[in-house]
């Protein structure tokens, strides 16, 4: 994007990408679908990185559902193999004073997940709690309606013990409950590959957000896609179920 466009635009404050597409990737090429989520790492930190660079306050990346445990053994111990190494990598980041401003966030469930990934995500959580530039919401073991269960059951642990009043609950109650307590909802969700549809992504959240999507596959998205999908953005007009 350039300066002037920049400059002339206001920015979606938190975007959402459903990083989908990778297994036809690598199919189309003869590969393992592992080479394509290698792929599709690649292309997080890409994007990742970039919207930070254009001021970005907010991205959430959809990279594995409660769902995705039912794929073969071999592509799920891949896939975890692909966080272990880029939270290393992030880890190593903070460690050297070289990260980029990132917040790191997980939105899911920890339990089910490797001990070895709770770890290293507790640790980036940690240390860069204090990062200004953007905050990055890691969706792993991640479903939307599993997130509301874990806000419903939160709400009336705090109604029996007397700290919630059931009858004056309210959607920043509910939304104080998510993963996502205290952010934006995504303005934006960018789903690639061609399929129309959310997947169990951020449910609650998304009741007012814009949609775009594209048949690039994400390992092929590029820094232009993201330009392509805000100025998109920018011309929609929002109106929030008002005039
Ligand atoms: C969906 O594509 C993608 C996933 C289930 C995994 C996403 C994981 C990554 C992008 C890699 C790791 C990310 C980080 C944060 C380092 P698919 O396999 O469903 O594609 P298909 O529909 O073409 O089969």
């Amino acid at each position: 994007m350039t300066q002037e466009q920049l400059s002339s635009i206001i920015l979606p404050k938190h975007i959402g990408i459903i990083m989908d597409g990778n297994g036809r990737w690598a199919t189309r090429r003869g590969l393992e679908r592992s080479e394509g989520h290698k792929a599709g790492a690649n292309a997080f930190r890409r994007i990742c990185d970039y919207g930070a660079d254009l001021g970005i306050e907010y991205m959430t990346f959809y990279a594995f559902s409660t769902e995705n445990w039912r794929r073969p053994p071999k592509e799920v111990a891949a896939i975890m193999k692909l966080f272990r190494d880029y939270l290393e990598e992030a880890n190593e980041r903070e460690k050297e004073n070289e990260s980029r401003g990132l917040r790191f966030h997980l939105i899911g469930e920890r339990k089910g997940l490797p001990s070895d990934i709770i770890s290293r995500l507790d640790t980036l959580e940690k240390n860069s709690a204090d990062k200004k530039v953007m905050t990055v919401n890691l969706a792993i073991n991640y479903g939307g309606r599993d997130e509301i269960v874990h806000a419903f059951r939160e709400l009336a642990r705090k109604a029996k013990n007397g700290a919630v009043n059931p009858d004056k609950i309210t959607e920043e109650d509910i939304a104080d409950n998510l993963f996502t307590a205290g952010q934006p909802d995504p303005d934006l969700i960018i789903r690639p590959s061609g399929e129309y549809r959310l997947s169990n992504f951020m449910t609650w959240q998304s009741a007012y957000s814009e949609f775009w999507f594209s048949d690039i596959l994400w390992p092929d998205f590029t820094t232009d896609d993201l330009d392509r999908a805000i100025l998109d953005y920018c011309h929609r007009n929002r109106r929030f179920g008002g005039v």
